[in-house]
């Protein structure tokens, strides 16, 4: 069995290596990787790959940045030629961003089965980009991989069929599990002068909270003045360093830590030693309940309930309520409390394995 995944930004290549993994280890599939070349930059892309022991992509499709249409579109006609090409049994794609949507689009068109891993999470906010590539997705797939029971439950509400589902857990989680031993190893805040535990991590760059001149000011405030009481570390995302740059803010956030965008393992590392975590990513808010880390998600929704209702995760829309919540003292979750490791069912480090089962064998496994 040929299995083609199709990756293109920093996320997909974190969930791609439990895939890959799972995949390897069954000796009957040859896995092909795609990269549609969504994210380019090596701290986005390559070193993704190196730190997570993944196989150089066997082909590199070269999109590079553009509008949404134009990067969607190069996705689409790029991968319907890739696939013509490999011919492949299955084309899996990973959660939300354009290369998702794209490449599912190229495959079904061909008559190729597509499998979606993280199917099923919504928002419900139809202005989000990730909404959009979410729900287009989950339509075109053949196999709907879900993370959580509130995802299957999303995809039975829009009337998906029930034989198309599989709950297979969370593969940030598997990731994460993997990559824990060697990062925690690292001491990434003490290796940059932290006290573990005395300090926020932050990570901004969704278009909702930087694309906006008057709300990321605004942003930008809030950060300040939490820089007045415990130390701040912001990896930028390139998007956000441009949206500063352009707003000439970049000064008033001398008392923050601007980083470079931060390799996977050091990422993961003062992520687990923070006393918080401020981020707009879908990723941290996951991995944040799995490690039992308080996270402020600077948003007004989220297509990830579960770390809310289970996790550690809090929503605060407004920079007033970030600053609060801050300042009243987030803290970590003692052993065993609600958003401990184990929390949340099938976030076990297992989630590859159901996923290669389930596209070799077709094994279900009951939700
Ligand atoms: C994309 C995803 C988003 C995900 C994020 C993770 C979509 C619609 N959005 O957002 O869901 O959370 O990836 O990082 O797919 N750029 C670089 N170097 C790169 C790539 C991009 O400098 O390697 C710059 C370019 O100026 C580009 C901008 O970042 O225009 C945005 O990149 P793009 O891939 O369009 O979206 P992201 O904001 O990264």
């Amino acid at each position: 069995m040929r299995i083609m995944s199709v990756v293109g930004a920093r996320p997909n290549f974190i969930k791609l290596a439990p895939v890959h993994r799972a995949l390897a280890q069954r000796g009957d599939v040859e896995h092909v990787i795609v990269h549609t070349g969504q994210h380019y930059d090596d701290g986005l892309s390559g070193s993704f790959f190196s730190e997570l022991a993944l196989p150089a992509p066997q082909r590199n499709l070269g999109v590079g940045s553009g509008t949404h249409g134009k990067q969607t579109a190069a996705i689409l006609e790029r991968c319907e030629a890739v696939c013509q090409d490999l011919a492949p049994d299955w084309v899996v794609v990973y959660g939300d961003v354009n290369s998702t949507v794209a490449g599912a689009l190229a495959a079904v068109k061909l008559g190729i089965k597509v499998a979606h891993v993280e199917a099923g999470l919504r928002s419900g906010d139809r202005a989000m980009p990730e909404e959009h590539n979410r729900i287009l997705t989950d339509h075109l797939a053949d196999l709907l991989l879900a993370p959580s029971r509130d995802a299957v439950a999303n995809l039975l509400k829009e009337g998906l069929p029930p034989d198309r589902i599989r709950f297979v857990g969370n593969v940030m989680i598997d990731a994460l599990v993997a990559a824990l031993p060697t990062a925690r190893a690292l001491r990434a805040a003490e290796r940059r002068g932290l006290t573990a535990g005395s300090y926020a991590l932050v990570t901004l760059h969704r278009p909702s909270n930087v694309d906006d001149p008057q709300g990321l000011a605004e942003l930008v405030g809030a950060l300040d003045t939490i820089a007045g009481h415990l130390p701040v570390v912001f990896p930028l995302h390139p998007r956000a360093r441009r949206r500063l740059e352009e707003q000439g803010l970049t000064a008033r956030l001398a008392r923050v830590h601007l980083v470079e965008p931060l390799p996977y393992l050091e990422m993961v590392s003062l992520v687990d030693s923070a006393r918080l975590v401020i981020t707009d990513s879908g990723g941290l808010q996951e991995e944040t309940t799995f490690l039992g880390v308080p996270c402020l998600t600077v948003r007004a929704n989220t297509e990830r309930p579960i770390t809310v209702t289970h996790g550690t995760n809090r929503l605060v829309a407004d920079v007033r309520g970030l600053v609060a919540a801050v300042l009243n003292g987030a803290r970590r979750q003692p052993p065993g409390a609600r958003g401990a490791p184990g929390a949340i069912e099938r976030w076990d480090g297992h989630a590859a394995e159901r996923i290669a089962a389930a596209l070799c064998a077709n094994e279900h496994f009951g939700w």
